[in-house]
């Protein structure tokens, strides 16, 4: 240790007598290079897991002492799943104390939706539309997982995702690249700051580069066919607006793209990344991920893998051992230039130099910061506000919703209704097991005494043991709570019902053939119905579902995601119009699974229309309409929005040109409200055919009753171009459409062309 600080102010003063161009980070990280063994370069690319907690497969060849050993002689130069100011300090000793250069360690782990505090799912917060809320998240799980001794989180997740049916649709902003792009940079922001090396801040991890969510049938790690124009237009924008915003590191894929494996793919990770991008952070690998190219068919080996993923830009190696068991190998006999070793040590010594750990290896491990930073109160009420603000109202008659102040009984039914567990999400961090607020709960709060609560689960969901590894035992046989529930509805004004998923139902490896609703939910909802049609449907998952019968049937829907550690309090909010539900959809809702892939911003094809003409020989199914069940940028509000005088500034414009569309937006109901206000555009002819609408700007206005104001939006070269599937960005003229509203549904209707 000692040896350290004294080699390490030795180069800092080393660095700040250097003038010309050179910088202290790089001079710092220059000379440190100079000084490692090609040993002690490869163990650097080394990530390995604390033994403690898993979040993918072992290897067949783990062994603890191995690793230890690995650790205090400098083969290791990151590890994940290990948490806690305690155990971080301890192996962050081992590295610094016994190994020749003590290097620091980089303690990376999956901080996706808050450390300890839980905040709703991505998915869910992206609901929100309002990107400030996704930093505030991003923030405070950042100095919570900072305070724990962890330096960079491996989100956020910016797969644009068309498929319900992929579990993991629940850690992104769902189905749109603009949409994602702006929730990208929000959440980057949010968990780096303006400075790497502050302790409340870590670094973040774009992933999963790239295509990961368009897994064919959306079975998870399954196969990607997707083409340039849709790489480029829809999955690539996100990761690119993190790179403008500085993101540290990014994480590449399991799957492969058109054959190639994601890990191996120099275009994505050397060309585009590293190229024209710029990015002067690193790449980690998934999980396995380099070794898995051998289970892909396209690697023979390990050996070969490593060779593979190295010489593509794969800078760190999760937990294949591949690098360090192959690249000295590989190194001597030529096959691979010390120049990309070289070039991943850079990029992983700077981000470890950017955060500060070279100054001093343990400013992360504080246990008096771990017990003040986390769960605050503060935490809480943060959590509780972005959780109201990312429930959409799906539907909503008669105004049953907010529960009116005359009713004097409510039933609270459901087998999510007393969970406070699911509302924790799928990738739940350090959260405290059953630590949500559960909706029965926030309702007997939020309730007052002179309502009468008739709670009655209903029935189960699963039977038996829910983890992260696996596979949850539906309850399909115990009917048992039926009676009590008929009762409790029976006496009841209105019923909150609470179903939809568990949150193991949705994550990684949970791929979905059916996206209904599991178990006897239905059958209960059925029960219900029977009895008392005022029902409310307080709906809890980590993706899209299927519902039609109950979007015929509830008197409403509230969607409610899986919503965190406030979830219930933040339901009530809604429930009982404390709060106005501002939430829009960031991802289309099927009828039906078959109708899936289905998303707003789809082309048209040669022989569209006929929907519901029930006419062969054009795009439609025999059995089911084209459109969904909810649209994406749905939601509605207990008030009502008026749009009136869209304005485009100029009738013509040069490719290089710009406009300004502005919009006057009303309340024209009795009480506050948020709306989030949607610019659409279509390019209507264009060399290769474009979306019939895509969203081109948003903003999220508050008004009170009678208010109005005039939303503006300056649509450039930036939105008004596309990619054509080479990559390369062109704005062509024609006439472009553009179209204002709260959905893409209800919109206003101006033109505009580009000569
Ligand atoms: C595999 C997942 O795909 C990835 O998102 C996650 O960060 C790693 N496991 C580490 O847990």
């Amino acid at each position: 240790m000692k040896q350290t600080i004294g080699f390490i102010i030795l180069l800092l003063g080393l660095a700040s007598c250097s003038g010309g161009s050179v910088s202290e980070e790089e001079q710092f990280v220059g000379d440190l290079l100079a000084k490692m063994t090609l040993e002690e370069k490869i163990g650097q690319l080394n990530q390995r897991t604390g033994q403690w907690e898993m979040t993918g497969p072992a290897p067949k060849n783990d062994n603890s002492q191995q690793l230890l050993d690995d650790l205090k002689n400098g083969r290791v130069g990151s590890m994940l799943n290990v948490v806690g100011a305690d155990a971080t300090r301890k192996a962050q000793k081992l590295v610094v104390e016994n190994s020749r250069l003590g290097i620091p360690l980089i303690f990376g782990y999956d901080v996706i939706h808050g450390q300890k505090t839980m905040f709703p799912i991505p998915l869910g917060e992206a609901a929100s539309w309002n990107p400030d809320l996704a930093k505030l998240s991003s923030q405070i799980a950042a100095k919570e997982a900072a305070a724990m001794g962890l330096h960079w989180t491996f989100a956020p997740m910016l797969d644009v995702g068309r498929d319900a049916r992929w579990g993991r649709v629940m850690e992104g902003a769902g189905e749109d690249a603009f949409l994602g792009s702006v929730f990208a940079k929000a959440r980057v922001e949010g968990f780096q700051g303006d400075d790497l090396s502050s302790e409340l801040t870590i670094a973040a991890c774009a992933k999963h580069f790239a295509g990961y969510a368009f897994s064919e049938s959306g079975r998870d790690y399954n196969v990607v066919e997707i083409g340039g124009e849709s790489l480029h237009n829809l999955v690539l924008p996100p990761f690119k607006a993190a790179t403008d915003a500085d993101v540290a590191t990014f994480m590449n894929a399991f799957n492969t793209i058109d054959g190639m494996p994601a890990t191996a793919s120099s275009y994505l990770q050397r060309t585009v990344l590293k190229g024209q991008w710029g990015f002067d952070g690193f790449v980690v690998s998934d999980w396995n991920s380099i070794g898995e190219m051998i289970e892909h068919g396209a690697a023979a080996n390990l050996k070969e893998a490593a060779e593979r993923a190295i010489l593509a830009g794969s800078d760190m190696d999760m937990e294949a051992h591949a690098y360090v068991g192959h690249l000295k190998e590989l190194i001597e006999e030529g096959a691979v230039d010390i120049k990309y070793i070289d070039d991943a040590v850079r990029r992983i010594l700077t981000i470890k130099y950017r955060l500060g750990l070279f100054e001093d290896p343990y400013r992360y491990c504080d246990e008096n910061k771990e017990k003040d930073l986390i769960y605050t109160a503060e935490h809480r009420e943060a959590a509780r506000k972005i959780a109201r603000e990312s429930m959409v109202l799906l539907k909503n008659n008669n105004g049953i919703l907010p529960i009116d102040k005359e009713v004097k009984s409510i039933a609270v039914i459901g087998p999510l209704a007393d969970d406070k567990d699911s509302p924790l999400g799928n990738w739940r961090a350090q959260a405290i097991p059953n630590s949500a607020v559960s909706l029965i709960e926030g309702v007997r709060e939020a309730a007052g005494s002179d309502v009468k609560i008739n709670f009655a689960k209903g029935c189960d969901l699963s039977i038996g043991k829910r983890t992260f590894f696996d596979f949850m035992t539906i309850n399909e046989d115990d009917r048992s709570g039926f009676k009590e529930a008929i009762r409790a509805a029976k006496k009841s004004d209105v019923v909150l019902l609470a179903i939809g998923e568990d949150a193991f139902q949705s994550g990684e490896g949970r791929s979905q053939t059916d996206i209904g609703l599991a178990g006897l939910q239905m059958e209960l909802f059925d029960e219900i119905y029977k009895v008392n049609k005022n029902i409310v449907v307080v709906l809890m998952t980590g993706r899209p579902v299927a519902i039609p019968e109950i979007a015929e049937k509830a008197t409403a829907i509230l969607e409610t995601w899986h919503a965190g550690s406030e979830a219930g309090h933040a339901m009530a909010d809604v429930l009982f119009g404390k709060y106005n539900p501002s939430g829009k959809l960031p991802m289309t809702f099927p009828r039906n699974v078959g109708q899936i892939p289905i998303y707003y911003n789809y082309k048209n094809t040669g022989r569209p229309g006929a929907e519901g003409a029930g006419q062969t020989l054009w795009s439609c199914f025999t059995d089911s309409p084209n459109s969904p069940l909810y649209a994406f940028g749905h939601g509605l509000s207990y008030t009502s929005f008026t749009y009136s005088d869209l304005k485009i500034s100029e009738n013509v414009i040069s490719a290089d040109g710009n406009v300004i569309v502005s919009v006057t937006v009303k309340n024209s109901g009795d009480v506050a409200g948020e709306e989030v206000v949607q610019l659409y555009i279509q390019d209507e002819v264009a060399t290769y055919a474009r979306p019939v609408i895509e969203l081109k700007g948003f903003d999220k206005i508050a008004l009170a009753p009678n208010e109005s104001k005039e939303v503006q939006f300056s649509l450039t070269n930036a939105e008004l171009g596309y990619f054509h599937p080479n990559g390369t960005y062109m704005v062509e003229p024609g006439t472009f459409k553009v179209m204002i509203g709260g959905s893409p549904s209800s919109t206003l209707k101006s033109s505009f062309e580009i000569k």
